[in-house]
């Protein structure tokens, strides 16, 4: 999986996190077999705090919450893949990582992108998680417009 130049979205802590998220895919594409599921839980472990990374900041600025049940969905899809493997099931630990980059490319090019662009309009501080001071910001974020297809996959559109 190569990292593209529109994956940077502007926002440090966002990108970094994305950085090492495309480095644990392409980790996981080569380790040992015996070595797969203990780098399986570790990219599980980083997955689930990139994820609530991104949620506490939703949760700061009241932004839609189809976002959130994006990451819930995912999240849960990676765990019981997990626990496929763990039964002997390696071949659902191989399509895991074929669905992953599709899935990453479009999350970033919507979700992510929608909710970097409103966190630096509105000069949003990651690190602090806190709004600046003075804003009137909280709860203006517009729907982010998602749709399911055939197969349960949400795709969404910027808004
Ligand atoms: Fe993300
Ligand atoms: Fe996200």
């Amino acid at each position: 999986m190569e990292w593209r130049e529109r994956y940077e979205l502007g926002l440090a802590r966002m990108d970094e996190t994305h950085r090492e998220f495309v480095a644990f895919c392409n980790e996981l594409c080569s380790v040992a077999p015996e070595n797969f599921l203990a780098r399986l839980d570790a990219f599980i472990e980083h997955t689930a705090a990139h994820f609530d990374q991104e949620n506490r900041w939703m949760e700061a600025v009241n932004f839609p919450a189809c976002h959130r049940a994006e990451h819930d969905r995912v999240l849960d899809v990676i765990r019981e893949v997990r626990q496929r493997v763990e039964q002997g099931d390696a071949f659902l630990g191989r399509r895991l990582l074929e669905e992953l980059p599709p899935w990453f490319d479009n999350h970033v090019d919507t979700m992510d992108a929608a909710l970097a662009f409103y966190l630096k309009e509105i000069g949003f501080d990651t690190e602090a998680c806190a709004l600046p001071t003075g804003s009137t910001a909280q709860g203006t974020a517009a729907g982010c417009a998602c749709q399911s297809t055939p197969e349960g996959v949400e795709t969404c559109r910027n808004p």
